[in-house]
């Protein structure tokens, strides 16, 4: 694996006589990542990475400082994975002047769930993810589902941008207990950890409460009373269409309960972000 810090080094280290798939990241790997460097072996001649901690995608009050650099580590698990280049930038090879240009996403999908709580989120995710793109030139890009809104926003970018990108979307990898695996599980205490799983559980009961026909509105109130009894702050626990992320009426909720077994395509996730202690997790169930 060839591991380079500036865009001139990156560009004469892909090969671009293969079929390119890159994985961007912004390190501390974890099984799901490597999950993603998997995929693209599979169907790309050149496995590019990238580790890159983006400030423009914090908020002033987020842990962009304490977010976990592990780079020694992260390399080893990119190179035993088979990664070809490794595309490590520091803040001045990426953002070498302001980055006073951005790439800011329709509302009505960046405004919304994680987008209404992290304010610019995916302002930053756009932006850092487009100007990556044009680093490394994919052919096929990869990205884990757990991060539902993210992936669905940066497919939309390459469509409307008529980016020559095909986007591959990985299922997400869970624990054990069913943990969606996640940078940030690190930073929860063992008790915490012991309680974590509980978003995925009351996920897997929300899509259970909707397949029995209940109101969308009562399944998302249950689900809140759920995690905030037990001592979580939620942010949003909600049914949404898979395919655009918007709210369901109640006739599409009543008529839905039979579509996922007739011609088993997703046609719904739940969705949920919540606090444990000072960890925020993310995580979501298509069905
Ligand atoms: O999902 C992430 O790790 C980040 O949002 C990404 C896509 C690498 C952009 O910084």
């Amino acid at each position: 694996m060839i591991t380079v810090r500036t865009i001139s080094q990156l560009r004469s280290s892909v090969d671009h006589s293969k079929v390119v798939g890159f994985v961007p990241t912004m390190g501390n790997l974890h099984a799901g990542h490597l999950d993603l460097i998997s995929r693209a072996k599979q169907h790309s001649g050149c496995v590019v990475s990238s580790i890159f901690v983006n400030r423009l995608q914090f908020a002033p009050h987020e842990d962009f400082d304490s977010y976990p650099r592990t780079f020694i580590e992260d390399s080893k698990k990119l190179e035993a994975a088979g990664c070809d280049v490794l595309f490590a930038p520091r803040e001045e090879d990426l953002y070498p002047v302001p980055q006073g240009f951005q790439v800011s996403p329709p509302e009505e999908l960046a405004d919304i769930l994680e987008g209404e709580f992290r304010p610019g989120f995916f302002k930053g995710v756009c932006t850092v993810v487009l100007k990556l793109f044009n680093c490394v030139h994919p052919n096929r890009v990869y990205f884990g589902r757990k991060d539902y809104q993210q992936a669905m926003i940066i497919d939309h970018m390459i469509s409307q941008m008529a980016l020559p990108i095909e986007m591959v979307k990985v299922p997400t990898r869970r624990e054990v207990d069913g943990l969606a695996m996640s940078s940030r599980n690190g930073y929860l205490s063992d008790p915490e950890r012991a309680e974590a799983v509980q978003l995925y559980l009351t996920l897997c009961q929300m899509r259970e409460s909707f397949k029995e026909g209940k109101s969308v509105a009562l399944i998302e109130q249950e689900a809140m009373q759920h995690l905030q009894a037990r001592g979580w702050k939620t942010d949003y626990l909600t049914i949404r269409s898979a395919l655009d992320l918007t709210a369901l009426d109640q006739s599409t909720a009543h008529n839905a309960t039979h579509l996922p077994d007739k011609n088993n395509t997703v046609s719904f996730v739940a969705l949920g972000a919540a606090r444990i202690g000072k960890t925020r997790l993310i995580d979501n169930l298509e069905f």
